[in-house]
């Protein structure tokens, strides 16, 4: 099974998720990068305000054409998924294989609201996802 797998990460706990998901996949890697940057307070504030409108900040596009399975991996803000992700389930929409989700959070909720939602946006049904509480 050809598997993508797809992150956007401010800090870096992502990151490592997706590097170490993409490894049992055997598949291959796909950062979401984004014309937006979130560094730093200003950067932090900017994340939590497009979370919570909702925005589709502009992204470089990510193709997903020729694999059987994408895996999304991202960090809830704001009580939802981080607009970066947000941005890439939108370009794809209808379009995705078998998806599958892993979600990071500080808080130990694990924010099933937030996978029904990554859902919604893309139009699927999740075949598997994990949320996860990074340890500090
Ligand atoms: C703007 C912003 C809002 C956040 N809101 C939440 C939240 O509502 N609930 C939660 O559990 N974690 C929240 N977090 C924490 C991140 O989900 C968590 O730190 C995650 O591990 C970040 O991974 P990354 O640095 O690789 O992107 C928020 C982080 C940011 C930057």
């Amino acid at each position: 099974m050809k598997t993508l797998v797809v992150y956007y990460s401010r800090k870096g706990s992502v990151k490592a998720q997706a590097e170490q998901a993409a490894k049992e996949a055997g598949g291959d890697l796909a950062e979401i990068k984004c014309k937006t940057k979130y560094k730093g307070i200003i950067g932090f504030m900017k994340a939590g305000r497009q979370a919570m409108k909702k925005a589709c900040p502009p992204c470089e596009s990510i193709s997903i054409a020729g694999y059987d399975k994408v895996i999304v991996c991202g960090a809830v803000w704001a009580s939802t998924i981080c607009a970066p992700v947000r941005s890439f389930l939108t370009e794809h929409a209808g379009t995705f294989p078998e998806i599958s989700f892993i979600l990071l959070h500080a808080g130990p909720e694990e924010n099933k609201a937030t996978i029904e939602e990554m859902d919604k946006i893309a139009g699927t049904t999740h075949s598997d996802y994990k949320s996860i509480q990074p340890k500090k």
